[in-house]
């Protein structure tokens, strides 16, 4: 992987054996996300698209917080009273990295979450692909305790992943829950103690690196999209996704799948993968 040390200043990027561990680094801020936070983040995701040996993203956080959530003096007072311009291109920063790109990302992502996980944080939670955390982790839609609605996506991200009367509980009284309620909830994969957290997404970052990218790549972007459409409208996105999954597939992982399982008998594709290359 390219070198990424000291490029930005909010955001850090180590690369590791094909997982680019992708840190929120503002720990004396609770790595909250501040209008050049989220600059660099659009940066640090469209370089690590390009990046070959980026095979799989892990985002988290520095110190004992995934992230406080917007940065509350610098995206909210200093930008008060700023020209509504400045607004508008400060949400638009926002939306860019934390769902647009992050949701639609080429590359797997898992949302290592290490810490307080409050208020705007759950934008780019939800939009990473899976979300692994600590038992110790305090989530928390906190809006309503400093004055405001759920902003960004964050109410259309919790409606796609927690009930509806757990969400509109949170929302409402802004109480927070732990990493193990979490997990029980469906709002991320999987609550480990924090002394295994890393290794516990290590171990699944290894599972997605031995998968096809290219399929990988089109059978989230099919889910991810077939909540949105009708039947019908599902029937030709998904059928398409399929087929351009294998029009762009440059291993032909189809062919070598049907070929070792029906030719070979190498291969039981309900307990295991195909081997590639
Ligand atoms: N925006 C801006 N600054 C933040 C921040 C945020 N969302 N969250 C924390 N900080 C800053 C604090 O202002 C403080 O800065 P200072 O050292 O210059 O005073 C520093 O980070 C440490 O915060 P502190 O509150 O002392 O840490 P803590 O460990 O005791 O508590 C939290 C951590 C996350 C519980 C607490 O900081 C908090 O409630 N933050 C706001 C969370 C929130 O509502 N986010 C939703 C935003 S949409």
């Amino acid at each position: 992987m390219a070198n990424y040390a000291d490029r930005w200043k909010t955001v850090a990027v180590e690369g590791q054996e094909g997982i680019a561990w992708v840190t929120l680094n503002r720990p004396d801020k609770r790595n909250a996300m501040s209008p050049t936070l989220n600059r660099e983040k659009i940066d640090v995701l469209e370089n690590l698209e390009l990046d070959q040996e980026a095979q799989v993203l892990v985002l988290t956080g520095a110190g004992e917080s995934w992230t406080a959530g917007m940065d509350l003096k610098e995206y909210f007072r200093e930008t008060d009273g700023q020209p509504e311009i400045f607004q508008e291109r400060m949400r638009r920063d926002a939306c860019q990295w934390q769902w647009k790109l992050l949701r639609f990302y080429n590359k797997p992502t898992i949302a290592m979450v290490n810490g307080w996980c409050f208020g705007g944080a759950f934008s780019p939670l939800v939009a990473c692909d899976l979300a692994i955390c600590a038992d110790e982790a305090v989530f928390g839609l906190s809006e309503i305790n400093w004055g405001i609605p759920p902003g960004n996506l964050v109410s259309k991200a919790v409606a796609d992943t927690m009930g509806h009367r757990q969400a509109l509980y949170y929302i409402m009284t802004g109480d927070t829950w732990s990493g193990k309620e979490a997990a029980a909830m469906g709002l991320v994969n999987k609550s480990v103690p924090r002394s295994e957290l890393r290794a516990e997404v290590r171990k699944l970052a290894g599972k997605l690196l031995e998968k096809n990218p290219v399929v990988l790549r089109y059978a989230k972007h099919g889910f991810k999209r077939c909540r949105e459409l009708s039947w019908e409208q599902n029937e030709d996105y998904l059928y398409a996704k399929l087929d351009q999954s294998n029009g762009r597939d440059p291993e032909q992982g189809r062919a070598q799948g049907l070929k070792q399982f029906l030719d070979d008998k190498t291969l039981k594709p309900g307990l295991q993968s195909y081997k590639r290359g």
